[in-house]
């Protein structure tokens, strides 16, 4: 998943989003805006996408970053490169892409506390797959009162650290298929009473025997919300998450109380990709 960047030329069918002579000096400002935090001091880095009329899979889609004088290749889904790059995963995801994924989990779970009377305080969150703390971000300024942090790369460990220090109350790096007895106990632990998994689930990314065992650290009752592409809940033979979510459902291990299809981001072609926001309530454990 992690691969080494590989220095490229520049090849002729990209366009370049902000070329050298464009980009202002200026450092960025610190400051977080609608969410979207970018690296203190770093210069804007010039960018170029793949030409608007090339299709892309979603797990094949790259850009175009120059880096110390160089053009270097980064496959969207090399999170740990991107995650390296103060403010990059913020600008190529959410200031171009128009990435919406946080908001609209945030806003949706929001929505669901509010009309079951809970209050957001009340929250103690696991934010499975928590990136560079875009969600962990919106989940604090919900209310949530406890926020752990978890992903499988050390990266994203350190530019939460680098980036939004103070957003999560702890930040594990945890292999889910994995968990050893003393990480499994200090989870148990915190007594959690919700899950979070945003745009992390499919693609070779968090599989579903490692959502299940984050889904069955969560309280009774507890709330499970997450997001994941349309195609994968749609296609039961084309993926385990359509499955698993059905059975979940309907064996009552999950009751959902929204379902909302929206626009996570758009394609490097430019074509909206729409996800499903998905927010339950952990009726029984997933693993018997
Ligand atoms: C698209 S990013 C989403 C990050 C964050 N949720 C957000 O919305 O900004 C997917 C994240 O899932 C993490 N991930 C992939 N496989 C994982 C696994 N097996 N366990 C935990 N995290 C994983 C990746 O390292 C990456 O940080």
């Amino acid at each position: 998943m992690n691969r080494p960047l590989t220095p490229t030329r520049k090849p002729a069918a990209t366009r370049t989003l902000a070329p050298k002579s464009a980009v202002p000096p200026a450092r960025v400002n610190p400051q977080r805006a609608n969410g979207v935090a970018h690296a203190s001091g770093q210069p804007r880095l010039p960018l170029a996408l793949p030409e608007p009329g090339l299709h892309l899979d979603q797990d094949a889609e790259w850009f175009l970053v120059k880096l110390d004088g160089e053009w270097r290749q980064i496959r969207f889904h090399d999170y740990g490169a991107i995650y390296n790059v103060p403010g990059l995963y913020e600008r190529i995801f959410y200031d171009i892409l128009k990435c919406k994924s946080p908001e609209v989990l945030s806003e949706a779970l929001a929505h669901a506390l509010e009309e079951a009377g809970v209050n957001p305080r009340e929250l103690r969150v696991l934010d499975l797959g928590a990136g560079n703390g875009m969600v962990g971000e919106r989940l604090r300024a919900l209310g949530a009162s406890r926020l752990i942090g978890a992903d499988i790369l050390p990266e994203a460990a350190a530019a939460t650290r680098r980036d939004r220090p103070s957003v999560y109350d702890a930040y594990r790096v945890l292999d889910f298929m994995n968990l050893s007895p003393a990480e499994r106990d200090a989870l148990v632990q915190e007594r959690l009473n919700c899950l979070t998994c945003v745009a992390a689930l499919g693609f070779g990314d968090i599989p579903a025997a490692a959502f299940l065992a984050a889904f069955d650290l969560v309280e009774r009752d507890g709330w499970i919300a997450f997001t994941i592409k349309d195609s994968f809940v749609q296609d039961r033979s084309g993926s385990e998450f359509a499955e698993l979510i059905h059975s979940l459902e309907s064996d009552g291990r999950l009751r959902i109380v929204c379902r909302q299809r929206y626009q996570h981001r758009l394609s490097t072609g430019g074509v909206p990709l729409y996800y499903v926001c998905f927010i339950g309530r952990k009726q029984e454990p997933a693993i018997p």
